[in-house]
């Protein structure tokens, strides 16, 4: 099911109305494609996906994957990730958290445009239920050094590399791993 919330208002959701059940959810935040979202919701039929998503070409096209796989435990949420944890999340309303290759905006002036910065981590603290985990994964050696240290701020924290033998979570990890790219991920929790 697709949400826009420019149609329907920022307001805060009631996840166990939206899916149906009370089973944990697991949030993505930029989810492009939909690879993460779209195998992990046939792994794991007794959780809930949430993917937020800002581009509305991404958004529709994992309504199309989703609508083709009749997957029925996934929600798609077409706004900014900050301002739908802001407005949208209850505390401690979700299970995990994972952000894949997240734009890594390398100009200081867009900086304060990075999902990894103090204001999001906030609100992914704060959403996130107390046992609840999250992954960030990233190619991006300078981002990942800003933001590593940052994310160790808000949770406890444990930087890790994927091994040839961990199989790519989205198209992106697939793309830059098949090029031989490092890749540079932090697994945290609350
Ligand atoms: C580089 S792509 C990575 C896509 C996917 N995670 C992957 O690894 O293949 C980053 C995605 O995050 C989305 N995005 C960037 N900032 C966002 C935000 N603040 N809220 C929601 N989505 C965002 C972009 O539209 C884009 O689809």
């Amino acid at each position: 099911m697709l949400i826009d919330p420019r149609d329907t208002g920022l307001d805060p959701l009631d996840l166990h109305a939206l899916f149906g059940n009370s089973n944990p959810v697991v949030l993505e935040i930029g989810s492009g494609s939909g690879r993460f979202l779209i195998t992990s919701a046939e792994e794991r039929p007794d959780r809930n996906f949430l993917g937020v998503e800002k581009s509305l070409h991404y958004h529709r096209f994992i309504g199309d994957r989703l609508a083709r796989r009749k997957l029925t435990n996934v929600r798609l949420i077409n706004h900014d990730a900050v301002l739908v944890m802001q407005k949208m999340l209850a505390d401690r309303s979700i299970d995990e958290l994972h952000i894949y290759f997240p734009d890594p905006w390398p100009r200081p002036r867009y900086h304060k445009r990075r999902i990894i910065r103090p204001e999001s981590l906030l609100e992914m603290r704060r959403v996130l239920a107390d046992d609840g985990i999250g992954v960030f994964v990233t190619d991006h050696a300078v981002y990942f050094k800003k933001a590593a240290p940052l994310i160790e701020e808000f949770f406890r924290a444990e930087r890790r590399t994927p091994g040839p033998d961990d199989p790519p979570r989205t198209n992106y990890e697939a793309k830059y791993r098949e090029e031989g790219r490092p890749i540079f991920e932090v697994r945290f929790r609350k």
